[in-house]
């Protein structure tokens, strides 16, 4: 039996995801389901001066409508609203907790009624009323005002503690022969996941609720619902067996789940809410960004000083921010390095994290600046990466793990054809285009946490995989399915895997690429504990050939427990159990991230992009982009290059399209809908060739997996945005590039 592990296995879930046998959270249904329709108000901030519900409770069918003032008991002190991923700093957002209006198009009020149809028509006949105050939604308006990021205190974000400066940068920008500065803008994007955020709370009676919650996490989701309605958490089951796409939004609770729970509890009964689209504007974004940069280089092309400054935008309720501008001086060789980072605070939700948080932008910039910088050194872009390159994590002065980033340039150079580019902008062309090639780097952690994973084998040669995390849409089911069937000997077939369901083993939220690394290394432990079981009752059977094996010594194959050498001495699982009487071994193993503290782990990644620009509408196509990938092991070719295919056209929206729209003279979303905001189509993706190089690594853990979520999309836009500019000769600093701004 060739392993599964490594191999082009095809999603486990992926017949039921096309048949529609599998079940997302507002899919799921019972007897006597009610319906809640949001509310949302109309101003930025201000007070709820009235609400009149009469007009709606008057229709036909509705049932309640709840609202700040009648609703039933939710906890009143911060604390209960900390879910896992909370900000250590500020107070989260509770959903019609008091007559505070803290962003536009917060929700105010949920109509339940006894159909979708008529929850929503009798929500349009709410009205309230406002009392007004000043608010401010633009960054550029509040940046003065931004204040410097507090290191936060959440062991989960240790990672996002700014590195420390080192050097003096500031002299050494000034002496440096050869300097670039500028300024680089990321605005504000939404996730826009296909599933609609929902919840499905399913009224069991003695006090129990079912939650079927569209979330990335559901025992965060589980903690976060018993604190807030002082709920037992056997009383709380959070399921979230598929997921239509997160990305970063379903790792914090939204708060439907919080309002379906509200009104199953008022009515007793069970309650669906499904966001609508412009809902999900209501929900967080990625920050926005405002990004000074300074590069000081040697004639020759090498690195002298780096500082980077950036203001990201939150909410005035809530601090968040992740690590943004630490990248710059992790990447390349660099003596002299500091970092500056202020948070702007804004009249809307609080951001949160958006695939690849702090990377996908503060690359950005940062392979901008290169771009710009090989410019004026008039070095080719690549070679001048290739003189900066690192083999210490220059932030900490550790080596990596391990970094094969040396491979991606240059197999990747190699399918792109890099050498015969013609490093003058404007020089190539083919019709009424210009053609230019533009390449970055790309840099992700290699993440690892706690996770616990349960295996339970019978004697039917079946075994059953479970752990509580998600499969977001990544392929999680798929990697747990194969690692647990090589290290337990089992074709696939017989391996079924349980996730997404608070009542099993413990894990946290799947988010930073942590998941695969993390779940696949715990089954390993908990296979291995099968294996030692069955090491311990084959020894007890009489004459027994494994009489004298040790642990090391044995494996798990086609179904036998066989000793590893060249004369293999087995025994078949099925007779050990029938002969031991047991018909299951249960194991559940925790593992810990145990990585080396004295090395770095990270994924790398080179992005080469092929745009044409029509020469006079300044329209851009992205030809071809190749990315070529360093992620360690790759369980599974297939999920993980169309992890990677997904986040490079992620990537192209980033540079070209994408972009949430606010008007300021009413504090409000203007473009919160699929037909104004702007995401690549077919028409916008071309030819992607996705390479993973290959990057054994000893240390990490066990399998040598790093995970590759996110790394996807970092580098992409300043590598389309380079591509542009040696195309046409323009630099565009700000995102995405539209065609005014290249015409302009
Ligand atoms: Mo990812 S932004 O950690 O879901």
């Amino acid at each position: 039996m060739a392993p599964y592990t490594g191999s082009a296995v095809s999603r486990v879930d992926g017949f039921a995801k096309v048949t529609g046998a599998a079940k997302y959270a507002a899919e799921f249904s019972v007897p006597g389901l009610l319906y809640g329709s949001v509310v949302t108000s109309t101003v930025p901030k201000g007070r709820i001066a009235r609400i009149d519900r009469s007009a709606a409770m008057r229709v036909r069918g509705v049932i309640d409508v709840l609202t700040h003032e009648n609703r039933p008991h939710m906890a009143d002190n911060d604390q209960a609203y900390k879910d896992d991923l909370a900000p250590t700093a500020g107070s989260p957002f509770r959903p019609l907790y008091d007559d505070r209006i803290l962003f536009n198009s917060q929700p105010v009020a949920l109509v339940v009624a006894e159909t979708s149809e008529v929850a929503r028509f009798a929500a349009s006949l709410l009205t309230v009323e406002y009392e007004r105050e000043p608010y401010v939604t633009d960054v550029f308006r509040q940046r003065d005002a931004a204040v410097p990021v507090k290191p936060p205190a959440n062991p989960i974000d240790a990672v996002f503690t700014p590195p420390k400066p080192r050097g003096a940068p500031e002299q050494a920008l000034a002496s440096a022969p050869v300097r670039h500065e500028a300024e680089y803008y990321v605005p504000i994007e939404h996730h826009n996941p296909m599933e609609l955020y929902g919840s499905t709370v399913v009224f069991e009676g003695n006090g129990k609720l079912t939650v079927y919650n569209k979330t990335q996490g559901v025992q965060n989701v589980q903690k976060y619902l018993c604190s807030v309605f002082g709920m037992k958490p056997e009383d709380v089951r959070v399921m979230s067996p598929f997921m239509g796409g997160g990305f970063g939004s379903g790792l914090r609770p939204q708060f439907e789940a919080v309002l379906a729970v509200l009104a199953a509890r008022a009515l007793q009964r069970s309650v669906r809410v499904t966001l609508t689209r412009p809902q999900m504007y209501s929900l967080g974004y990625r920050p926005a960004m405002i990004q000074r940069i300074a590069l000081g280089a040697n004639a020759g092309g090498t690195l002298d000083a780096i500082t980077h400054d950036a203001v990201t935008v939150t909410s005035q309720y809530e601090d968040f921010f992740r690590q943004e501008t630490g990248w710059s001086g992790l990447l390349y060789k660099c003596g002299n390095a500091r970092y500056s980072h202020r948070l702007a605070h804004l009249d809307l939700p609080t951001s949160c994290d958006m695939r690849c948080p702090s990377a996908a932008t503060g690359v950005y910039a940062l392979e901008s600046a290169m771009d710009e910088l090989a410019v004026a050194l008039k070095l080719d872009p690549l070679e001048l990466r290739l003189r900066c390159y690192s083999d210490r994590d220059q932030n900490t002065d550790r080596p990596f793990s391990s970094k094969a980033l040396h491979e991606c340039y240059r197999q990747g150079a190699q399918a792109f054809g890099w050498d015969k580019r013609n490093p003058e902008p404007r020089s190539q062309r083919e019709g009424s285009d210009l053609v230019g090639w533009g390449m970055a780097t790309g840099v992700w952690d290699a993440l690892q946490v706690p996770i616990a994973v349960r295996i339970v084998l019978t004697a039917n040669g079946h075994a059953e995989v479970s752990c509580a995390t998600s499969d977001i849409g990544t392929g999680t089911y798929t990697i747990m399915a194969q690692v647990a069937a090589d290290k337990l000997g089992l074709p696939l077939d017989n391996i079924s895997i349980k996730l997404g369901d608070s009542t099993l083993p413990q894990a946290p939220v799947e988010g930073g690429s942590w998941t695969a690394a993390s779940v696949s290394n715990a089954i390993v432990a908990a296979a291995d504990a099968i294996r030692d079981e069955l090491l311990r009752l084959a020894k007890q059977m009489p004459n027994s050939s494994l009489a004298n094996g040790a642990p090391d010594d044995v494996a798990l194959a086609d179904g036998k427990l066989a000793t590893v050498g060249s004369a293999p001495r087995s025994v078949s699982i099925a007779e050990v159990m029938r002969q031991s009487g047991v018909d299951r071994i249960e194991q559940e193993k925790t593992t810990s991230p145990d990585q080396d503290a004295a090395r770095a782990h990270y994924t790398h990644s080179a992005v080469f992009v092929e745009a044409k620009v029509h020469e006079q509408l300044g329209v851009i196509r992205v030809t071809r982009v190749v990315n070529a990938v360093a992620a360690g092991r790759i369980l599974n070719t297939k999920t993980a290059s169309s992890q990677i295919l997904g986040s490079v056209v992620w990537g192209i929206g980033m540079a070209l399209h994408e972009a949430t729209l606010i008007d300021h003279r009413f504090g409000r979303i203007v473009n919160a809908n699929f037909a104004d905001y702007h995401v690549p189509v077919n028409a916008d993706v071309h030819d992607i060739k996705v390479i993973f190089v290959d990057e054994p690594d000893a240390t990490i853990n066990p399998l040598g997996v790093k995970g590759l979520g996110e790394i996807g999309i970092v580098g992409v836009a300043a590598a389309v945005a380079n591509a542009v500019y040696h195309a046409t000769g323009k630099r565009v600093r700000d995102l995405p590039i539209t065609l005014d701004k290249l015409l302009a």
